[in-house]
């Protein structure tokens, strides 16, 4: 099996700063964001899971990532960042830690001064999560920096495995959003050349049924949250169920592997939902418990319980580490699904909002 710590560490002696060169160039990416299916919840040593989850990514929710670096003799980390056009220190902070874990792969970044703009095609503070989008635009941007400056990662799959291992060290599920379609990332051992390190498509063929999932996302609080996703992950360390919620994810992924080649809806349906319930279980179980969950979350849940029932209809319901709720359905219903959510739901969302997305193919 690959070690990839050790291939880029290696790597990394080769891509000192010594080139210097005049002008200022430019690089750009377009990340997006994915929804989890089997929930990455726990986490070990340096972002290493408990546990391989899988995700799809998403069309419309995604981060837009510019960076122009010029060469500069000094040898220190150096970078501006603006956050939707305005300089942003919050998040700044944040990218300063992320790129001190990144200089020792890519040690050329201290003769570098970096000028970072990032815009999101969601409205801040909509309750998506932004993190797996913005992590890994800003990951794979400097992939494409040492392409520039080296001529290595010419190769996709190489490029794009080495984004998905640097995404990983700024926000776990930003190691999926490297690619379209349904991803894994995680050890599995169903799954050849799967890893705790990297993301991989998911390499299964997936039934029709699924082929154009689509996410509505249902706002229903858009205020920031009560408690970051890593202080929840950290909560899972002293957990009297940690053991048993890994040994469930692992089952779990090899259900929903056969339930996306066979088009099993009933089983996508029933995992994806124990998926959401036992991760927000956990939260409310743990030591301190926290709950994310509003009142109209579950009212929200019950609408759809009721129109499955009621139609007959494939539609399910997933969380991610928030209040929303993601409601997914297969593309041919869009209209009957759109009735529904005007009908039942949206007086349910905070000022009526809720974001039409789908999968990335
Ligand atoms: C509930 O990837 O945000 O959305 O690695 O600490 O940045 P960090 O955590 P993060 O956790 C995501 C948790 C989740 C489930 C998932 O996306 O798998």
């Amino acid at each position: 099996m690959v070690k990839y710590e050790e291939k880029y560490r290696d790597e990394a002696l080769q891509l000192t700063g010594k080139r210097s060169f005049d002008g200022t160039f430019t690089v750009k990416h377009r990340s997006h964001s994915n929804i989890a299916l089997v929930k990455y919840w726990g986490k070990r040593n340096y972002q290493i899971p408990q546990n391989p989850s899988i995700s799809f990514t998403l069309e419309n929710s995604v981060t837009d990532t510019v960076i122009k670096y010029r060469f500069k003799k000094e040898r220190w980390l150096s970078f501006d960042f603006y956050f939707e056009g305005t300089a942003n220190e919050y998040f700044a902070g944040r990218i300063r830690k992320y790129l001190s874990v990144l200089q020792t792969y890519f040690p050329f970044l201290e003769n570098l001064h970096l000028t970072i703009s990032s815009t999101n095609s969601f409205p801040h503070s909509s309750g998506i999560a932004s993190s797996a989008s913005a992590m890994s635009a800003l990951a794979l941007c400097i992939c494409s920096i040492e392409k520039k400056l080296f001529g290595t990662l010419r190769d996709e799959k190489k490029f794009l495995t080495k984004a998905s291992f640097m995404a990983r060290l700024g926000s776990g599920s930003a190691a999926r959003s490297v690619f379209p379609g349904f991803v894994l990332w995680g050890e599995s051992t169903a799954v050849k050349g799967s890893s705790d390190e990297i993301a991989i498509p998911l390499p299964v063929e997936i039934n029709d049924t699924f082929s154009d999932i689509r996410d509505a996302i249902l706002i229903t609080s858009a205020g920031k949250k009560k408690i970051s996703s890593s202080a929840g992950h950290g909560l899972m360390q002293n957990h009297p169920f940690a053991q048993a919620r890994y040994l469930q994810a692992n089952e779990n992924i090899i259900t929903l592997m056969s339930a996306l080649t066979t088009g099993d809806k009933d089983m996508f349906t029933h995992i994806i939902e124990n998926e959401a319930l036992t991760l927000h279980s956990l939260m409310m179980s743990s030591n301190p418990g926290f709950t994310l969950l509003n009142e109209r979350t579950w009212k929200i849940i019950d609408e759809i319980r009721n129109f499955r029932e009621k139609t007959g209809k494939f539609v399910a319901f997933t969380l991610d580490a928030g209040p929303n709720v993601h409601l997914l359905y297969p593309g041919r219903d869009k209209t009957a699904i759109k009735e529904f959510i005007e009908q039942k739901v949206v007086g349910l969302c905070e000022n009526e909002r809720w974001i039409d997305d789908g999968i990335k193919p």
